[in-house]
């Protein structure tokens, strides 16, 4: 039999036996295509050595920023008191901004050839911001929190952002300082402004 008309053949035993092709093919799996922690060659003029450095400190920017963006929601949901709604509402803004940043760092990630991690185990087992409880808690407790993890993921950026500065990583030291240290600072101004002790109604040293 000729390959044409083996190909023929074939097809026709496949229109015979009904065999449809709009089926979906369920529970496929393969190996991984790339390991966690192996570097994928990448065309971007950076030498493996230094894209693998940054991309490790990435993924830990990355865990620690997922923590803070997943923090920002619980507060967002589990506020409460006189200042309810300001905060619910602007907590869930820095959620939205922390968001856009764990983005920004994952695709980074990935486009300096490494993996970018994802997975809420993952996040857990490699977060070193510490891990609030599962109940309520009143509003300066919880601030304290966010300012605590804010700080946590500043001081390791600023850290890092030299260390991609001085590897010749011009793009994460942009993301970082840009981004991630801007973002922060700004959100820690907003949050902390919320803990100063002034009076509501009658001045102090009236
Ligand atoms: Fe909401």
């Amino acid at each position: 039999m000729s390959p044409k008309n083996h190909r023929s053949h074939a097809k026709s035993e496949q229109l015979e036996a009904g065999s449809d092709r709009a089926t979906p093919i369920l529970h496929q799996k393969a190996r991984e295509i790339q390991p966690y922690g192996k570097i994928t060659r990448m065309p971007i003029a950076l030498d493996e050595n230094v894209r693998a450095e940054s991309v490790g400190n990435l993924n830990q920017i990355l865990a620690d920023t997922m923590t803070l963006r997943d923090m920002y929601k619980k507060h967002h949901w589990q506020v409460s008191g006189h200042t309810f709604y300001q905060l619910h509402l602007l907590f869930d803004k820095h959620h939205g901004e922390q968001d856009e940043l764990v983005d920004e760092i994952a695709e980074r990630i990935q486009l300096l050839g490494g993996i970018s991690l994802a997975m809420a185990a993952d996040i857990a087992e490699t977060t070193i911001i510490p891990r609030p409880p599962r109940g309520r808690e009143e509003v300066p407790v919880q601030i304290s929190r966010l300012l605590e993890a804010h700080e946590f993921i500043l001081k390791e950026a600023r850290t890092m952002a030299k260390q991609a500065d001085e590897a010749g990583d011009d793009g994460t030291n942009d993301l970082l300082v840009s981004d991630v240290i801007r973002t922060n600072e700004l959100q820690v101004w907003f949050v902390a402004e919320h803990v100063v002790d002034v009076p509501v109604v009658r001045a102090a040293n009236a």
